[in-house]
């Protein structure tokens, strides 16, 4: 037996056991080769895509340092540049081979530097097979379903010196109890599900992130209350339709149930979440959100077109009638509600008059912001094949009224706080005035008011004075604590 099959035979096969294991061996092996480069191993994690891949790289990052790697901002100066990547519009896939092509002539001067690749692009097997033939100077990749084995998948590469390929079709495994290093000491993102069962006909995520799984819920309180006791007073609850959530636990739960449950954690003070579908969302859900006293007044509803017959080839499941209902029973239910939206133009036989269907709804719903994106044909999916794919000038033309819409709407919407008071989570220093510190509204709106560092992570009272688009400049209102209102009382 030669040492790498020793060690995969004493291993434990339990997880997340195995993975500590991995992690204490990983640790050894990081801890010599520091000693020969001379300085301590570092690493870079490149996140590219949604809020469900940042999470994910906070797994990562958790790993890598319970394995002596420490962390290093510059790319260029780490010895092991990990990208998460993102498949679900094609320029991100680009951005992702150019970064790699800038890395060869670097790694070129660093004996000691990996490149891993994970996350969804790594799930098409195409991709895997360009990596390959064109960019050998790879040394790991594996996919969205194996995260949890990343210390294995290190140590293997480390015992073996040749490139690591593990990537999964799908899996109903979830690991838990794995570290995970947030990027923020006071807000964090919480997979409550992974996968999606929707197949919308452009979207390429049920393919790379497979089946839909739900987290048990005992877990999922069990992660936020650590998180608060350490410090975390805002969770963003994540899943690609959180609507579906607990459909497939053995004790069925729904979506609604589960916030009830995140409610009652004492310390926790905001809730959000992403993404729910229109299609799913209960009036339960709707009822639950209109009693919440944590649940941000934010609601992020996906349109993707206005025009009942591109959402019907969409495979969306709603009319344009539909969502306008739905839109006017959450208002009536959460009077103050924000609400945010992703469009997609272009989708294939998108003509004139649908498009001007989108824009309807946007002059209708007067979105307080929206994601607008111009289609993009992914290899695999139904609507990449579909006939009259619209030609790349009139998607330009259509993205930039669409836009100028959107922008205009949203200035007026968001101007409607002017002069109110409101809380703010503040979440770092202003970049370009340290004088200043920048927060965000529960509705998701940013501001930026005159204060010192020590407030991050505090939620304050700040009075919006000036608009600016989608912004706000305030200053702080200053508000009796609890305890001074008790003392006031004893002394009147
Ligand atoms: N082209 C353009 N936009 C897309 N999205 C998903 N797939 C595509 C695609 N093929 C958008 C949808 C989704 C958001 C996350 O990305 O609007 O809600
Ligand atoms: Fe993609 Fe539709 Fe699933 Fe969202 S709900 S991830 S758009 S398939």
């Amino acid at each position: 037996m030669n040492e790498l099959e020793y060690m995969r035979a004493e291993a434990p096969l339990e997880e997340p056991q195995r993975q500590y294991y991995f992690m204490k061996k990983g640790k050894e092996l990081v801890t010599k080769l520091s000693e020969e480069a001379g300085h301590p191993l570092t690493f870079c994690v490149t996140t590219f895509g949604c809020q469900m891949n940042a999470r994910d790289s906070e797994k990562l990052v958790g790993i890598l340092e319970q394995m002596g790697y420490i962390n290093e901002a510059d790319e260029e100066k780490a010895d092991f540049v990990i990208f998460n990547t993102c498949t679900v519009r094609e320029n991100a896939n680009q951005r992702v081979y150019g970064r790699l092509g800038q890395l060869s002539r670097i790694k070129k001067q660093n004996p000691y530097m990996m490149i891993g690749l994970c996350g969804c692009m790594m799930q098409e097997a195409e991709v895997v097979e360009k990596i390959k033939k064109s960019y050998r100077y790879v040394d790991l990749i594996f996919g969205t379903h194996n995260i949890y084995k990343f210390a294995e998948l290190i140590v293997t590469r480390l015992e073996s010196n040749r490139m690591v390929i593990d990537v999964w079709k799908d899996t109903d495994q979830i690991v838990e109890e794995l570290p995970n290093e947030r990027k923020y000491s006071f807000k964090s993102g919480v997979n409550i599900m992974f996968g999606c069962n929707n197949f919308c006909s452009y979207c390429i995520v049920p393919y790379v992130r497979g089946r839909e799984r739900s987290r048990n819920p005992k877990d999922i309180v069990r992660e936020i209350e650590r998180f608060v006791a350490d410090g975390v007073v805002e969770v963003m609850l994540l899943g690609q339709n959180v609507n579906s959530y607990g459909k497939t636990l053995e004790e069925p739960m729904s979506f609604a149930q589960l916030l009830q449950e995140i409610e009652k954690i004492e310390g926790l003070q905001r809730i959000r979440f992403m993404t729910p579908h229109p299609k799913d969302l209960s009036d339960e859900l709707i009822e639950v959100m209109g009693q919440s006293k944590k649940i941000c007044k934010h609601l992020h509803l996906p349109l993707q077109s206005g025009s009942t017959r591109i959402l019907e080839k969409m495979n969306r499941r709603y009319t344009k009638e539909q969502y306008l209902n739905l839109v006017d029973k959450i208002r009536a239910a959460v009077p103050d509600i924000s609400l945010t939206t992703d469009i997609i133009v272009g989708f294939p036989g998108e003509t004139e008059e649908d498009f001007l269907e989108t824009l309807d709804v946007v002059k209708k719903v007067r979105y307080d912001s929206a994601f607008t994106f111009q289609y993009s044909k992914r290899t695999g999916t139904p609507a990449a094949v579909m006939e009259n794919q619209v030609s790349p000038d009139v998607v330009k033309e259509r993205f930039e009224r669409l836009l100028k819409e959107v922008q205009s709407i949203s200035a007026e919407v968001c101007s409607v706080y002017k002069d109110t008071i409101q809380e703010v989570l503040v979440e770092s220093v202003n970049d370009h005035d340290d004088s200043l510190v920048t927060g965000r509204m529960g509705n998701n709106l940013l501001v930026h008011f005159s204060g010192k560092p020590s407030l991050i992570g505090n939620l304050v009272t700040v009075k919006l004075t000036e608009c600016h688009g989608f912004y706000y400049i305030g200053e702080q209102v200053c508000v009796k604590t609890d305890s001074e209102k008790t003392e006031n009382k004893f002394q009147q």
